[in-house]
């Protein structure tokens, strides 16, 4: 039998079944298409087998295999980055953060949105979308990122007002500079920067002659991490919550 191909003319906002299913990670266009023929695919409870049927993607919800699933689009997500995990797509001495999202997300290509070290928790955004990466990572565009910052050595006003002032890393003659540095503690400081240099905090908090014995990610942008999303937990965010939530 003739079969229109997945994207063939339809109604804006529709796709078929497999082509939705394909869109959203869950394996090629042939798997996709057996999955619904195989009758693991429901919509609002009703098991649909034919995978050219048109469906319409705005909050369509769906299941596969029982577990419910939500279209979007592009792919945004926030995780909360446990330490003990690499944010390398090909990680060598840890198990990677893709390991901590479901095989959809990571079959639709998500990647970390900049890095954090291995040692480093907290929030970390992931997505699939290749120009919101680029905007949330290009030191043009000034995103800032909050850092919570344990150290070994008492945090002085001195190396506050260094870190603002701005330090010169050893790799670069441009000074990097926090946009906020202020004590939390007697070994502690919260510290904003907007770029992503490669060990940044660390490197910063070594040229003021103190050193990092912790480090959590708390805020990128105007996104705060949830305080009810656990270490290795994630959730979806939609691109607007980037301009939408409080800073802080
Ligand atoms: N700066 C660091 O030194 N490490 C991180 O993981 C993030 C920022």
């Amino acid at each position: 039998m003739a079969r229109r191909p997945p994207y063939a003319s339809r109604a804006p906002g529709t796709l078929g079944l497999a082509a939705v299913l394909f869109s959203q990670g869950f394996g090629t266009r042939r798997e996709c298409a057996a999955r619904v023929q195989a009758g693991t695919v429901r919509i609002d409870g009703r098991i649909c087998t034919d995978p050219d049927e048109p469906v319409a993607t705005d909050d369509l919800v769906f299941s596969v295999d029982g577990r419910e699933w939500a279209f979007h689009a592009r792919a945004l997500v926030l995780l909360h980055k446990p330490a003990g995990y690499e944010c390398s797509m090909r990680p060598r001495h840890h198990p990677g953060v893709l390991s901590l999202l479901p095989l959809p997300l990571r079959q639709r290509g998500v990647q970390p949105v900049g890095r954090l070290d291995a040692d480093t928790t907290g929030l970390l955004l992931l997505t699939d979308d290749g120009a919101l990466l680029h905007r949330l990572t290009s030191p043009r565009h000034e995103v800032p990122k909050v850092y919570e910052v344990g150290t070994r050595h008492p945090v002085t006003p001195q190396q506050l007002e260094a870190l603002r002032a701005g330090v010169v890393l050893d790799d670069d003659p441009r000074p990097a500079r926090a946009t906020a540095a202020e004590a939390t503690g007697d070994c502690a400081l919260r510290l904003t920067i907007t770029e992503g240099r490669y060990h940044q905090v660390k490197r910063m908090l070594a040229a003021v002659g103190n050193r990092v014995e912790t480090l959590h990610r708390s805020t990128v942008g105007t996104l705060a991490l949830p305080p009810d999303l656990g270490p290795g937990q994630w959730r979806w965010v939609q691109a607007g919550d980037l301009e939408r939530a409080p800073s802080r």
